[in-house]
């Protein structure tokens, strides 16, 4: 197993593809998925996620939409992974478009398999890895409008670490380049205090300014949720 994490993915596809948007998309997209939501369907633009939702069943469709960190204004939801308890996702399917996470699975979304992870459902994503065995794989941190972040640095640091753990292979087998090896000494610094780092980090002080702070603490939280959300057709999760 290689680590090639792209922060810009280029036109080139990797077996696998693990897109991680700690702050907050892949959260919420696992939280849905753990909470027995049917499917999660991305969206880069808005009018595209309206239009699809319209042809679905009211009482069967969630839309959740954030810019900037906010809500945006008509949608049920905005991108807090606390809102997506069973009571209001359960058998409904979320059509959700966000700053950047929403568009980074976009970008990768003709790999032969595509992960949502977060810190939340690192093990399952750890745990596919290892059954699969895909050749290449990509973590591609969503950062913020095309920048790097601590927030999905860390996070991928956090999976190719615990691989390393579980595997035959040694953190230097694993890394194919030198941003998983930065990845994995972030990681091994902040691992016990991931909110300490969130709180440093650009995005997670934007959601503090939003009075996120719990959705913070939930973000920090490692290996909670045992779901794996994988495209089944393009643009569309469900949980394995
Ligand atoms: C994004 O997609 O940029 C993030 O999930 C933003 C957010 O925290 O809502």
């Amino acid at each position: 197993i290689y680590h090639t994490p792209e922060l810009t993915p280029t036109g080139k596809t990797p077996d696998c593809a693990i897109v991680v948007d700690v702050l907050r998309a892949t959260s919420t997209i696992a939280t849905v998925l753990a909470s027995g939501g049917e499917a999660v369907q991305v969206f880069s633009d808005l009018e595209q996620l309206i239009a699809v939702s319209e042809k679905w069943p009211p009482e069967k469709r969630l839309r959740a939409g954030e810019r900037g960190g906010a809500k945006v204004a008509g949608f049920e939801l905005g991108n807090s992974p606390l809102d997506c308890t069973r009571e209001v996702v359960e058998g409904r399917r979320l059509f959700i478009s966000t700053t950047n996470g929403t568009r980074a699975l976009q970008r990768i979304e003709h790999s032969p398999s595509v992960l949502a992870a977060a810190l939340i459902n690192r093990a399952a994503v750890v745990q596919y890895l290892l059954d699969k065995q895909p050749e290449t794989v990509w973590i591609v941190g969503s950062g913020w409008e095309g920048t790097f972040s601590l927030e999905d640095t860390v996070c991928a640091g956090a999976i190719a670490h615990s691989l390393a753990e579980k595997s035959q292979f040694s953190q230097d087998e694993l890394a194919g380049n030198d941003e998983v090896i930065s990845a994995i000494a972030l990681y091994s610094h902040w691992q016990n205090d991931l909110l300490g780092l969130f709180h440093q980090a650009s995005h997670g002080k934007r959601l503090l300014r939003l009075e996120s702070h719990e959705d913070l603490k939930y973000c920090a939280q490692t290996d909670i949720l045992d779901v794996l959300p994988i495209q089944q057709e393009l643009g569309v999760l469900k949980s394995q």
